[in-house]
């Protein structure tokens, strides 16, 4: 019973999945949204660079954190009312490696 009982609660559990189509949407508000900020190349602007020079020691979750919740005290808006935790960990992923060019 007890192990059944796990495998429902997994199976509820919101699979972190970005779809293709979020995917494009994303790298549309990064680049454009993010960019405004951090530079259409994301090397820095009025906001720190978003590059994986910059960002290779930073781990993805307190990234997230930053993206979801902003940062106190500084310009970093909170964009939790845009982008799901899944998308936040997406982006600073791909931030991290190089961020991908916008597809169209
Ligand atoms: C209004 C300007 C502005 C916008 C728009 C903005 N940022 Fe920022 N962001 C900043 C500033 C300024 C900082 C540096 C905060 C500090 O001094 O610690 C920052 C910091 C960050 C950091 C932390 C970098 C580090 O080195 O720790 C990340 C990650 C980040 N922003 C991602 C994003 C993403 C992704 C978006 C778009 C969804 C975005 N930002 C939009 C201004 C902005």
């Amino acid at each position: 019973m007890r192990g059944s009982s796990l495998l429902t609660l997994l199976m509820l559990m919101p699979a972190p999945v970005v779809h293709a189509d979020d995917r494009a949407a994303l790298v549309r508000l990064v680049r454009q949204d993010c960019g405004s900020c951090h530079g259409m190349t994301l090397k820095g602007g009025l906001g720190t660079p978003l590059t994986p020079q910059a960002l290779r020691e930073k781990p993805v979750e307190s990234m997230a954190a930053t993206i979801l919740y902003g940062r106190a005290g500084t310009p970093m808006p909170a964009w939790k009312s845009m982008l799901s935790e899944a998308d936040a960990e997406w982006i600073a992923g791909r931030l991290q490696e190089g961020f991908p060019e916008e597809s169209r």
